[in-house]
């Protein structure tokens, strides 16, 4: 299901809602929460949501453990780090577990062994995948015509991202199949061109990466959606306007 947003404050609010609901579910029906987080910046505006809000479920925090789907072979204290973003925005102020806070262990000497490692504590079936998409078309650290997208059983491996920092670690196809649920973020009209490629009828995925969670659910903004309403997409709703579910 994809859902257009006013503006990029309301997508993160409704996401930072999402996110809540799908934390409270977990923690009742499983007794924790498994929330993997996804890097860039469009998760910052929700990450800064949640640190501010009181959670509905007091116990939500301390009951929720922290992964990540992808990061950059950079020390966690390094400014381009997903979990340096994430502490800032979000861990740094809310009280889970420090032993439930699970980066990815970057300080490794091989990033082969880090992204071995990782996968032995990555949980089974995450509650919530949380996503972005680049404006080629990469989500995760999933770039177009990478290895990493064909791989079939490792759950996590290293890839060659075009832009620095270049050696990332990430999620592969079997482990976002595995996600119980999966919300992709995009924001900006930078993202348009790209967005209507993830969700045109026909397309390939080694092409444009984000098309392997097109049935996710999507979070957007009006400005990234301007080219997919002529799309004949089936499920879409425009939250903060007119709804118009297609
Ligand atoms: C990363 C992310 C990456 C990100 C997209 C979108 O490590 O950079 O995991 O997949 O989600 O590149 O980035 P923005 O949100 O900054 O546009």
């Amino acid at each position: 299901m994809l859902y257009v947003f006013s503006d990029y404050a309301k997508l993160s609010e409704e996401a930072a809602l999402f996110i809540e609901q799908v934390g409270r579910r977990s923690i009742e029906q499983r007794g924790r929460f498994d929330w993997v987080l996804s890097g860039g910046t469009t998760p910052r505006g929700v990450l800064v949501l949640l640190a501010a809000k009181t959670p509905d479920p007091p116990d939500l925090w301390k009951n929720t453990h922290v992964f990540w789907g992808d990061e950059r072979y950079v020390p966690p204290e390094c400014p381009d780090s997903n979990y340096f973003m994430a502490f800032q925005a979000l861990l740094g102020h809310v009280d889970i577990p420090t032993a439930q806070i699970h980066p990815i262990p970057t300080e490794m000497p091989e990033p082969r062994k880090a992204a071995e490692q990782y996968d032995s504590v990555f949980p089974a079936e995450p509650d919530l995948v949380l996503l972005g998409m680049g404006e080629d078309g990469h989500t995760a650290s999933l770039f177009p015509h990478s290895g990493a997208l064909r791989e079939r059983d490792k759950r996590f491996t290293v890839s060659e991202s075009p832009i620095e920092p270049r050696v990332r670690i990430t999620l592969t196809p079997p482990a976002i199949a595995a996600a119980r649920d999966v919300l992709v973020l995009v924001s900006g009209p930078e993202k348009a061109p790209v967005l209507r490629r993830i969700f045109a009828d026909h397309g390939d995925v080694d092409e444009a990466p984000a098309r392997l969670v097109r049935n996710a659910t999507w979070f957007v903004d009006q400005a990234a959606a301007q080219q997919i309403f002529e799309l004949r997409i089936s499920g879409v709703a425009r939250i903060g306007g007119d709804i118009e579910s297609a």
